[in-house]
């Protein structure tokens, strides 16, 4: 035997030995209780101990506070910190909450940056405590484990060695441990998987992600759910309802597209419906976009993934409400079958369209969803989710979605409830001027304006001439806030969610 092959066999030993890799720990709630030794996490203000972390410090004979000011914690968010060698514990942790925790979501990233450090550690049990009664939150350790799940997210599949560290559990210590648990898992941890089924499928890569295994990853999703019903038109179904649209888009692409349509019934009457855009890879198309971080664009489904995702929390936590998620998916490619720049199409609507980019396809495929989900449902809110333009990008960045409606109270709403979720919105206008910018002398409209200005109200533009006056209708470009190249504590750096617990809000706040 040559000395590698021994190397080789030694490390499948070494690996066939090791922990079952459980990638993340299990959250689980205890009575509330700093004395009882192990691993530890508290939060620090900006101003100094606070509750748990006063009471521990007592315990440890002021050690901690002394630990404090030597390392100069300054207690800001985002900033946490790990010690070691005090007496009974295996590791502290200290968490920085600034000036304090004010709401819900304060403790939601409390929670998630507790999660992120305490995947640092090798602790099979790791606790955190928050002192429960200051907050003005019902529940604040049912947020906390929310939060912990969001914030501990890791898309690790396609690493060969498992991911052992940071297995095990993490223990919410809360006043009223039972009442925790009950909230949290009949209300948020639904929520929380929907999150993470989302940012799964926007994690794929295209080469596993395409309509039809968008399809099936759905299916499996649903598998049980009680008021569930699930639809799926495929190419011929969609020539027969007239989707020239979402075909035209489809048709330069091996991966057929499809109209995936979810209906969640916990209540009667006419749904909310939601709409998302589903490219599972935006090349550009015959416009095909420079390949600089091309490889970004697996996440033109996010919007699906989103609407599709929220329907899963609301069908997970029983919701009452009738709601229905449509997802428009097909693959943008470039190919001797594709749409080329220049044809015209005919919608589901019958409004034909001139397409002078086949890269401003996300407009094109929600033209179709966006009819056929009023034909269909004559819905009480209809609502489109998309990655829908890189200029929405340049003027949000990373924390806002861009808004668009013609209705101020749905505004409201939507930005009440966006701000509730910790996923905001920033409202931005819907012209008049717009129109004027896709007028097509050939067609009754083509799909990009002849400049670069206000191109996400453009884009929004275009999907509002297939939503009729009576619609209450919005649009939310979501291009900016799906994908951050920079992980916050409840949202790893990569595939956000964002939508999920949005939409799920609005319902909570509005329509159940
Ligand atoms: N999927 C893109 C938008 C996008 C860009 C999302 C960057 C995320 C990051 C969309 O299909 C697109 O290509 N939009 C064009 C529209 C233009 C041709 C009017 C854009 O934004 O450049
Ligand atoms: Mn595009
Ligand atoms: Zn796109």
């Amino acid at each position: 035997m040559s000395s590698r092959s021994i190397a080789r066999w030694a490390s499948v030993a070494l690996l066939a030995g090791a922990p079952a890799a459980l990638a993340e720990r299990a959250i689980e709630f205890a009575p509330f209780d700093v004395t009882s030794p192990g691993a530890l996490i508290v939060a620090v203000g900006s101003d100094g101990l606070g509750g748990p972390a006063r009471e521990l410090d007592e315990r440890l004979g002021g050690a901690l506070s002394r630990a404090v000011a030597g390392l100069e914690f300054a207690g800001e968010p985002g900033e946490s910190m790990t010690l070691g060698a005090l007496e009974g514990y295996t590791r502290v942790g200290l968490v920085g909450i600034g000036s304090g925790i004010a709401d819900a979501g304060g403790l939601r990233d409390l929670g998630g940056a507790a999660a992120q450090l305490a995947a640092t550690w090798p602790d099979e049990t790791v606790a955190i405590a928050w002192d429960d009664s200051p907050a003005a939150v019902d529940r604040p350790g049912a947020q906390i484990a929310f939060g912990a799940l969001l914030g501990q997210y890791r898309f690790d599949k396609f690493k060969t060695e498992p991911q052992a560290a940071g297995a095990g559990v993490l223990r919410v210590l809360a006043r009223e441990p039972s009442a925790a648990r009950a909230e949290f898992e009949t209300r948020w941890r639904p929520v929380a998987d929907a999150v993470r089924f989302a940012r799964d499928l926007v994690s794929e890569p295209a080469n596993e992600l395409y309509p039809e295994t968008f399809v099936e990853r759905t299916r499996a999703a649903f598998e049980g759910l009680a008021g569930v019903e699930i639809e799926v038109l495929d190419p011929s179904a969609m020539r027969e309802l007239g989707m020239g649209a979402l075909l035209g888009v489809g048709q330069g692409s091996r991966r057929e597209p499809r109209l995936l349509v979810v209906s969640y019934r916990g209540a009667d009457g006419p749904p909310v419906v939601f709409a998302g855009k589903g490219i599972t890879f935006d090349s550009g198309g015959i416009s095909i976009k420079q390949s600089a971080g091309m490889w970004k664009m697996k996440y033109d489904m996010a919007g699906a993934a989103a609407v599709t995702g929220a329907v899963l929390a609301l069908a997970g936590r029983r919701a009452r409400v009738h709601a229905v998620a449509i997802a428009a998916l097909a693959e943008n490619m470039p190919a001797a079958g594709a749409q080329r720049p220049g044809d015209v199409v005919r919608t589901m609507s019958d409004r034909t369209v001139e397409i002078h980019s086949t890269d401003a396809e996300g407009r094109l495929v929600l033209a179709d969803a966006v009819w056929y989900a009023q034909q269909r449902f004559s819905p009480r809110l209809l609502i489109d989710v998309a990655t829908l333009t890189g200029s929405v990008r340049v003027a949000l960045g990373e924390e806002y979605a861009g808004l668009f409606t013609r209705d101020d109270e749905l505004a409201a709403a939507i930005d009440l409830a966006g701000r509730r979720a910790g996923e905001p919105v920033w409202r931005l206008p819907l012209h008049p001027s717009y129109a004027a910018d896709i007028e097509s002398d050939i067609a009754d409209i083509k799909n990009i304006s002849g400049t670069r200005l206000a191109g996400a109200g453009v884009g929004a533009q275009f999907i509002g001439e297939f939503v009729e006056q009576t619609t209450r209708w919005a649009h939310l470009d979501i291009a900016g806030v799906a994908w951050r190249d920079e992980g916050t504590s409840t949202a790893p750096k990569g595939a956000t969610g964002y939508g999920v617990r949005l939409l799920d809000q609005l319902v909570r706040d509005f329509h159940q």
